[in-house]
């Protein structure tokens, strides 16, 4: 019986010292100085203000090709004819859409019949009348549209897109 209890007071001996030095290591923990506060990451890119061309330049339901933010990111500005989402315009019916798709970057077709951009990769569908939303496909994301401004002259800026273009990290390099 003796025996058994220098084990049980060695034991407790170990747990104490244990604890101790957790103790300690949390201490030690709490005291280290704090690391510098991390520099607030930019959320917003700063877009360029391009002309992509005049309202005079459109013919309804016809893409125009167009490039935006830089001449490497291909896409469309279309005249719809119905005031849509994000439509500009004096009749807020002129939208531009980036025309890669964001599913594995496939350059995308407009069907006129529908007003969509389709994917001949793998089919994904884009409704361009809802804002480029995915109707259909592989995509993980809807289709990213420019921010479109029309001056009094009629051209037409693009300050903006929506969504992350295809194969970039940030849609302004
Ligand atoms: Fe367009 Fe796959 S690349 S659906």
């Amino acid at each position: 019986m003796d025996r058994c209890d220098k084990l049980v007071d060695v034991g407790r001996r170990q747990f104490l010292r244990g604890g101790a030095i957790a103790a300690a290591a949390t201490a030690t923990a709490v005291a280290l100085p704090a690391a510098p506060a991390k520099a607030a990451a930019l959320a917003r890119v700063d877009y360029p203000l391009n002309r992509l061309g005049n309202v005079a330049d459109l013919k309804p339901n016809e893409p125009l090709d167009v490039a935006y933010p830089d001449e490497n990111a291909p896409g469309v500005l279309l005249k719809l004819g119905t005031r849509v989402e994000g439509g500009a315009g004096p009749d807020g019916d002129i939208v531009g859409f980036s025309t890669i798709c964001p599913h594995k970057g496939f350059p995308l077709n407009y069907v006129a019949a529908d007003r969509t951009l389709n994917c001949p990769g793998h089919y994904s569908r884009f409704d361009c009348e809802a804002g480029g939303q995915q109707i259909w496909g592989q995509a993980t994301q809807n289709l990213p549209q420019y921010a479109l401004r029309v001056d009094e002259k009629g051209d037409i800026y693009a300050e903006g897109v929506d969504e992350l273009l295809y194969g970039r990290l940030s849609n302004v390099l």
